[in-house]
C-alpha cells in the first residue's frame, strides 16, 4: 500500500472493519486499534481481515475434513453433511448466533467409527467437543491444542490410542477433560498442570502409568479426579490436600 490510497477508500475500509468487528462482538475500541494498525501495515491487515470474514468457511472445511475421517456411520449421521444444508444445521453442530462459527460439536453415542481429523484444531470458536461412546481410534491429534476456547472435552468410551498430547495445555480454558475408557498410554503429561481452569479430570480405565503427579495440586479449581483402572502406582501426593474444592478423588480400582 502507498500514498495512492484515497481518503474515501480508507473510510470505506473503516466502515467494513467496524462491521467485521461488530459481527465478531469486538468493541469499537478494538476496531480503532485495527485501523491504526492498518495505517502501519496495510496489506497485512487487509489479509487478516479477509481471513476473519471467511472464518465460517474455515469451519465448514474443518467439519468436512472431520467427516472424511469417519469410516463407519451405521446410523447415517454424516449423510446430512452436504452443501445443500448449512453446516450450522448439521447433526450435532451448534453455531454462535451472531457469527456463524461452530461453538459445539456433540456426536456422542452415534456408533461412529474412524479417527479424529487434525482439522478439528481449526474450529477456533469451539467450546464443547463431545464424542463419547463411539469407536474413534488412533491418536488424539496434537492440533487439539489450538482450541483456545475449549471448555469441555469428552471422549470417554472410544479406542483412542497413544499419549495425551503434551501441548493440550494450549486449551487453557478447559474445565472438563474426560478421556476415560480408552487405550491411552504413557504418563499424565506435566502440561496438564498448566490447565488452571480445570475442574474435572477423568482418565480412568486406560493404560496410563507412572505416579499420581503432584503438579495436579497446582490446579486450584479441581473438584474431581478419576484415575482408577490404570497402571498408576504410588501414594496420593500430600500436596493434593491443598485443593480446597476437591470433593472426589478416585485413584484406585
Ligand atoms: C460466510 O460468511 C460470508 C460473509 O458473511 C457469507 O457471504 C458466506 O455465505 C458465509 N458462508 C457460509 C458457508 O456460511
Ligand atoms: C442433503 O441432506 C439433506 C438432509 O439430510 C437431504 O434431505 C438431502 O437429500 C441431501 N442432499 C444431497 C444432495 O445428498
Ligand atoms: C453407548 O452406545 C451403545 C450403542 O453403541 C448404547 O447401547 C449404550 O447405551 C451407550 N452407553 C451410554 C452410557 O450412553
Ligand atoms: C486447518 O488445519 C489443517 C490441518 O491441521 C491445515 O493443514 C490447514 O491449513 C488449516 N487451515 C485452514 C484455513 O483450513
Ligand atoms: C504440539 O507439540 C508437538 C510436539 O510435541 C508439535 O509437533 C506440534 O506442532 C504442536 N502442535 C501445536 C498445534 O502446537
Amino acid at each position: 500500500m502507498n500514498n495512492s490510497i484515497g481518503l474515501s477508500f480508507l473510510m470505506r475500509l473503516s466502515a467494513m472493519l467496524l462491521k467485521v468487528s461488530w459481527s465478531l462482538n469486538f468493541s469499537i475500541h478494538a476496531a480503532v486499534i485495527l485501523l491504526l494498525c492498518f495505517n502501519l501495515k496495510g496489506p497485512y491487515l487487509l489479509g487478516s481481515a479477509a481471513l476473519i470474514i471467511n472464518g465460517n468457511e474455515t469451519d465448514q472445511q474443518a467439519l468436512l475434513h472431520f467427516k472424511a475421517k469417519i469410516t463407519g456411520d451405521q446410523l447415517g449421521i454424516m449423510r446430512s453433511r452436504n452443501n445443500s444444508v448449512h453446516f450450522c444445521q448439521w447433526h450435532g453442530v451448534k453455531c454462535g448466533r451472531r457469527h456463524q462459527r461452530v461453538t459445539k460439536l456433540d456426536l456422542r453415542t452415534l456408533k461412529l467409527m474412524g479417527s479424529i481429523s487434525p482439522y478439528i484444531g481449526n474450529l477456533s470458536f469451539l467450546r464443547v467437543l463431545t464424542l463419547q461412546n463411539n469407536s474413534f481410534s488412533l491418536e488424539l491429534p496434537q492440533e487439539i491444542s489450538r482450541l483456545h476456547r475449549l471448555e469441555e472435552l469428552t471422549l470417554d468410551k472410544n479406542f483412542i490410542r497413544g499419549e495425551i498430547p503434551s501441548n493440550i495445555s494450549g486449551c487453557s480454558k478447559l474445565k472438563r477433560l474426560y478421556i476415560g475408557d480408552n487405550l491411552l498410554v504413557g504418563e499424565i503429561p506435566a502440561a496438564l498442570g498448566r490447565l488452571s481452569n480445570l475442574k474435572e479430570l477423568g482418565l480412568s480405565n486406560n493404560t496410563l502409568r507412572g505416579s499420581i503427579p503432584s503438579f495436579l495440586a497446582n490446579l486450584s479449581s479441581l473438584e474431581s479426579i478419576y484415575l482408577p483402572l490404570n497402571r498408576i502406582t504410588g501414594v496420593i501426593p500430600e500436596a493434593l490436600g491443598r485443593l480446597k474444592d476437591l470433593t472426589t478423588f478416585s485413584g484406585r480400582e
